[in-house]
């Protein structure tokens, strides 16, 4: 049966451990690395900007030997009303894995339904697995295991935040999000998880002695009408130095990028020495790698 990647929900630990490892021994091989994926095709198809995703996506399929296609929002006959069922069927004829940025959580869960190709969610309005299994690659090669960290999220309970609740379900981490009142994480996303995951409003309270200190921006892709009342909403949530100070004394901070410096984030803190975004982004190109050679089992 193919395999897709929609949400981190379905995963095992031990699939994530192995991407995981998979990814940091293919981050090793450097330029060494065998060109596993030569003669298979990734199509994108993206309705949002990306810079991360798409480069990544596109380096580690080039790095493995295999070629991308980049179908910019408009360029499909999507754009022109052609069902996404068609799609998923026509596609599933030229190329061998399908990566998806939409808005719809249901336009990527509809298309792995006909395609017989793996699909994977490169962010929808929901959730970006991606991102967080690239995050979790660099927590552990930064602290060396995945266990026994409290990690904090302070912000916007948003896509991010939802694919960071199910990677803590799955792995059993601690996480505290600390979001203002109206923008928690979804309470379908919530429903059943363990004592190991809270939602609090005072960011102190999710930093005290967090390992990991995590954020996003406050408007995401598709939120820019929002953007002036979010800007007020959440005053007193952005991770400053004095914020911080409240962390253990080697908590690493991360961001999945792109920051809005000097709103969630301090220019202090983004630029400062316990901050690891860009071997985040980075990583993103080994997670992909692994992710591809696992999605089509070479
Ligand atoms: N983190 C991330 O997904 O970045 P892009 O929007 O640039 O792809
Ligand atoms: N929450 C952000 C993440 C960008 C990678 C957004 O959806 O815009």
């Amino acid at each position: 049966m193919k395999k897709d990647l929609l949400t981190l929900e379905g995963l095992s630990q031990e699939d994530i451990t192995s991407l995981i490892h998979r990814a940091l021994e293919l981050k090793q091989q450097g330029r060494q690395v065998k060109r596993s994926l030569m003669g298979y095709t990734l199509g994108l198809i993206f309705e949002k900007a990306s810079t991360r995703t798409r480069v990544s996506f596109e380096t580690a399929m080039f790095k493995l030997g295999g070629q991308t296609l980049f179908l910019s929002s408009g360029d499909t006959q999507l754009s022109r009303d052609e069902t996404v069922a068609d799609t998923a069927r026509v596609l599933s004829r030229y190329i061998d894995v399908l990566a998806i940025r939409t808005y719809s959580q249901g336009l990527v869960e509809e298309m792995a339904q006909w395609a017989d190709i793996p699909i994977i969610n490169a962010l929808t309005d929901l959730y970006h697995p991606c991102q967080v299994l690239s995050d979790l690659m660099t927590i552990q090669e930064k602290k060396g295991s995945l266990a026994n960290w409290k990690v904090a999220w302070i912000g916007d309970g948003n896509n991010v935040a939802h694919s960071w609740i199910q990677a803590a379900r799955i792995m059993g981490f601690e996480l505290v999000l600390a979001c203002p009142p109206g923008y928690h994480p979804s309470s379908d996303v919530m429903a059943g998880v363990g004592t190991n995951i809270r939602v609090v409003e005072d960011p102190k309270e999710a930093v005290s002695g967090a390992h990991i200190i995590n954020t996003d921006v406050w408007a995401s892709m598709g939120q820019e009408k929002e953007r002036d009342q979010r800007l007020s909403d959440f005053c007193g949530y952005q991770v400053d130095q004095s914020l911080i100070d409240l962390g253990a004394p080697d908590a690493l901070i991360m961001h999945c990028l792109p920051a809005h410096r000097g709103e969630e984030i301090s220019e202090e803190v983004m630029d400062g020495p316990h901050s690891i975004v860009f071997d985040q982004a980075e990583n993103k190109m080994h997670l992909h790698m692994a992710l591809l050679e696992w999605l089509l089992g070479v």
